[in-house]
């Protein structure tokens, strides 16, 4: 059976070219066209717009940003919704909040659709080798329909994770781990550079130790050739730091090394590096000698004024109405460190849970706010 697929950025047109190349010969849409050459190359058809990819084919992947993207190629909240997703199946492949899904679900399914969630792990290179790891999650039916589907893409493995929207907070859960094991990885590289370290060797070590797989071996490996190509970009990563916090707030869970790690992405898109790959959150703060005590004058910690005084445009943290800097604003606001929040904070801050009532985390005494 052959799928159409919407959405050509950094994961999809690889995982489209995959497919094409693999026999699906998809039919393909993307908001700007150019990328559909590629694909067009491969002998795909390229649509002219989303309601031909779904008057095409009946099964329709849909590798997009996030929740607006997908609204905006469904025509979700009007008339064309539904004659869109009637008789087919939909296949959600991006990064949602799980309630967003499960709302989707339930539209699709009122119009006489078919919903799958399918994420995936694995970013840039394991999409371009077929190696990502597929999460699925629908009725049973829509499932079984869509697993051989995704042969080409998910040679890592398909994992069937039960109802919607199970299978999207199996990979928030992953994602948990991805960001603070990467941004350790950073943090690391630094540690080794300004100790004055053999950083070809720094990477040798690590790679021959038991910690090491693909993901530190290729981020090492970027990291010490200094090579910031977009493997997933600081703003995806941040996204997908909030709806993880956002996720562990609903379950009444604080996350204190998530916390930190938005902090830090947050900054970098603050400093203008929001589509550049997701470490230089450390590159670009590269501390000097810590100071003794909080830059309480210019209300920022010691890592904001650092980072501010090397990038003469910065104001990471004071970076009050950029929407990602709520939560380091509204931490220091709290601990009387800060700019008073931004508008709009309160909204960030306003979970169910510890980072709303503005509970501490247990066994660190950290202030448990979350975005
Ligand atoms: N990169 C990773 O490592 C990775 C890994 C796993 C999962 N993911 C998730 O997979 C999804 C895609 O990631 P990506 O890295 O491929 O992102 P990306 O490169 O930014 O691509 C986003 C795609 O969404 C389209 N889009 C955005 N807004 C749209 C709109 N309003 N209408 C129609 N199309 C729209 C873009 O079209 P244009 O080309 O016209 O902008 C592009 O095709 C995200 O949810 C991400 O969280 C990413």
């Amino acid at each position: 059976m052959d799928m159409g697929f919407i959405g050509l950025g950094v994961m999809g047109q690889p995982m489209a070219l995959n497919l094409a190349r693999a026999g699906a010969a998809p039919v393909v849409w993307n908001r700007s066209p150019g990328r559909c050459e590629p694909l067009r190359a491969a002998g795909a058809v390229v649509a002219a717009d989303p309601a031909e990819v779904f008057a095409r084919a009946r099964v329709v992947a849909l590798m997009l940003a996030d929740g607006d993207a997908v609204d905006a190629v469904l025509g979700r909240g009007i008339p064309d919704f539904a004659a869109r997703v009637a008789d087919h199946v939909v296949v959600h492949m991006g990064t949602t909040s799980p309630e967003y899904s499960q709302a989707l679900e339930a539209e699709i399914r009122a119009a006489g659709g078919s919903y799958v969630e399918a994420p995936v792990s694995g970013s840039r290179r394991p999409a371009e080798d077929g190696e990502l790891v597929a999460m699925l999650a629908g009725e049973p039916s829509a499932v079984e329909l869509v697993r051989p589907l995704l042969k080409p893409v998910c040679g890592q493995g398909v994992f069937d994770c039960g109802p919607v929207p199970n299978a999207l907070r199996m990979k928030l859960a992953v994602n948990l781990f991805l960001i603070t094991m990467v941004t350790g990885l950073a943090e690391a590289f630094h540690f080794a550079e300004r100790q004055g370290l053999d950083l070809e060797q720094f990477r040798a070590v690590l790679d021959a130790g038991p910690m090491a797989g693909p993901v530190s071996r290729t981020k090492a490996a970027k990291l010490v050739a200094g090579d910031f190509t977009v493997q997933a970009a600081i703003d995806d990563v941040l996204k997908n730091n909030r709806l993880i916090a956002e996720a562990a707030r609903g379950a009444e869970l604080a996350s204190p090394l998530l916390d930190v790690c938005h902090e830090l992405f947050g900054e970098t898109t603050a400093l203008g590096h929001g589509q550049e790959t997701w470490w230089p959150c450390c590159t670009r703060s590269r501390p000097g000698p810590p100071p003794a005590r909080p830059d309480s004058a210019a209300g920022r910690s010691p890592r904001a004024a650092q980072a501010a005084a090397l990038s003469p445009h910065a104001e990471p943290i004071r970076g009050a109405g950029h929407p990602h800097c709520h939560v380091a604003v509204e931490r220091r606001t709290a601990a009387g460190q800060g700019p008073p929040a931004p508008a709009g904070s309160a909204a960030v801050a306003g979970g169910r849970g510890p980072g709303a009532s503005g509970g501490t985390t247990a066994g660190t005494g950290q202030r448990a706010a979350g975005p």
